[in-house]
């Protein structure tokens, strides 16, 4: 009889690809994917340590996990539950301490051995932990993507972080940088392509540090990489995500200019618009250095939409500090971005700073918000009345309707027949809603594309 497992994703978009490859290590084991929890016969909850907030979530969900596990249990029935990521590679034993009926507890670069522990766990029931590092052994270990057929797939290139920002959990619970070798990397999007992705976005913490072992035998950057996916029949868009501001060198820069199939949009974090800042959080450059790599990127590649993370209320931080962070986001304009108050993370330098007051967090927070938001309005509404090549995905939540994205990211809904599903089409952009924007398919258009 097949078992069912229902695998729950916290945090960043690496989760949502380690989710994907659990499920995958799953299936020969004889486990389909389950709509809910309530049907599961196993439950993996993947987990994210970044901010205090994400990481009690999943105390609160394993509270309600606990109910489903002892119902079935009175049926005479079993369900196994795992914690997986961030939290529990951070937190592992304190984990099956307060939640001892949790079987399995296991970090990021352990879950290649997920069928020998889920195996385990049925056999013995439960305590089995395993934290262990380093990522190599995982892709190695990894079968071949048996890659659901995704428009818009997610691969990891490269995983952990060796910058030790002063707020950072990351290397911590994903450990020392670790770049797959470029050919791993090219033979898994390859497969991508084949099943029916049209874009790529190449995942890592630190992705623009990639340093993998190239196809020759000496080192690829992430710009080389870039430049060979590009070659691959069938893939029209590439974007790669969490870069680091030092990390940005001048292949990168040109692969922005040169390569047509890397999309004009960057999510490159700066956190404050403060020097005094950025150096008590270790990020290794100035506001100044961040607004001249910006301004070369900008040279490279005219139309590039930029998006950023921002915290406010790092220890220290005084109003004129968050004022510089202001005037640089006035100054550089970005079309997304993501904001978040300083979270203590156990462990962290940071964590042992004197912490500002939560009203002077929550209030700054407001303030950087509105104006972010005002600027992706802005981004969005320059949008309205062009033609944009858009990218279908999936179907709209409304009959009839086509969900996909601009170059620039932007979410666009129109009508158009499901069959257009991994079509890109020229989309004449006519709304706004609050997120996303609407278009008009034109069929004459449409007809000059083919
Ligand atoms: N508190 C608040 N935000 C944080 N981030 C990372 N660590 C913390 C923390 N301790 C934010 C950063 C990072 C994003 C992924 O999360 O802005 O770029
Ligand atoms: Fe969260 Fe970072 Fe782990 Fe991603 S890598 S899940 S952001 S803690």
């Amino acid at each position: 009889m097949t078992k069912r497992v229902f695998v729950k994703t916290y945090g960043c978009q690496m989760n949502v690809y380690d989710s994907a490859r659990m499920a995958e290590l799953l299936a020969p084991i004889g486990y389909a994917p389950a709509e809910t929890p309530r049907d599961a016969d196993l439950v993996i909850l993947n987990t994210c340590h970044i901010r205090e907030k994400a990481a009690e979530k999943v105390f609160s969900e394993l509270g309600s996990i606990r109910h489903l596990k002892n119902a079935k249990e009175r049926r005479g029935e079993r369900m196994i539950v795992a914690v997986a990521g961030c939290v529990a590679q951070a937190e592992g034993a304190e984990i099956l301490r307060r939640a001892p009926f949790v079987d399995m507890v296991f970090g990021p670069q352990a879950y290649h051995r997920l069928p020998e522990m889920v195996a385990r766990a049925a056999r013995e029931g439960g305590g089995i932990l395993d934290t262990s590092f380093p990522p190599e052994a995982k892709f190695d270990h990894l079968p071949a993507t048996t890659a659901a057929p995704e428009v818009s797939a997610l691969l990891t290139i490269q995983e952990g972080c060796d910058k030790f920002c002063t707020f950072c959990v990351v290397p911590y619970t994903r450990g020392a940088e670790f770049s797959r070798p470029a050919a791993q990397v090219i033979a898994e999007a390859e497969r991508l392509a084949a099943a029916g992705a049209r874009e790529i976005t190449l995942l890592g913490q630190n992705v623009n540090a990639y340093h993998g072992a190239a196809p020759d035998g000496s080192e690829w950057g992430l710009a080389d990489l870039l430049r060979a996916l590009a070659r691959i029949p069938g893939l029209e868009r590439l974007r790669y995500t969490t870069s680091h501001p030092r990390d940005v060198d001048d292949g990168l820069i040109a692969a922005h200019r040169d390569v047509p199939e890397l999309m004009p949009f960057l999510h490159l974090p700066v956190q404050s618009g403060a020097d005094r800042v950025l150096a008590a959080m270790n990020r290794r450059h100035t506001a100044d250095d961040y607004r001249r790599t910006i301004e070369r990127l900008r040279q490279a590649r005219p139309d590039l939409a930029l998006s950023s993370d921002f915290i406010v209320g790092y220890p220290g931080e005084s109003d004129l500090d968050f004022r510089a962070t202001l005037d640089l986001v006035a100054e550089i304009g970005f079309a997304q971005s993501y904001s978040f108050k300083y979270s203590p993370r156990p462990g962290t330098p940071a964590s042992a700073e004197r912490q500002l007051p939560d009203p002077v967090k929550a209030e700054r927070l407001a303030t950087l918000q509105s104006l972010l938001q005002q600027q992706q309005r802005a981004f969005n509404e320059a949008s309205i009345g062009s033609m944009m090549p858009v990218l279908f995905e999936k179907s709209g939540r409304h009959a009839g309707q086509l969900v996909g994205r601009t170059p620039y990211m932007q979410s666009v809904h129109a009508d158009a027949d499901p069959s257009r599903i991994g079509a890109i089409l020229p989309v004449r952009i006519v709304g706004l809603r609050s997120n996303s924007l609407t278009g008009l398919i034109d069929g004459a258009l449409e007809e000059a594309a083919q």
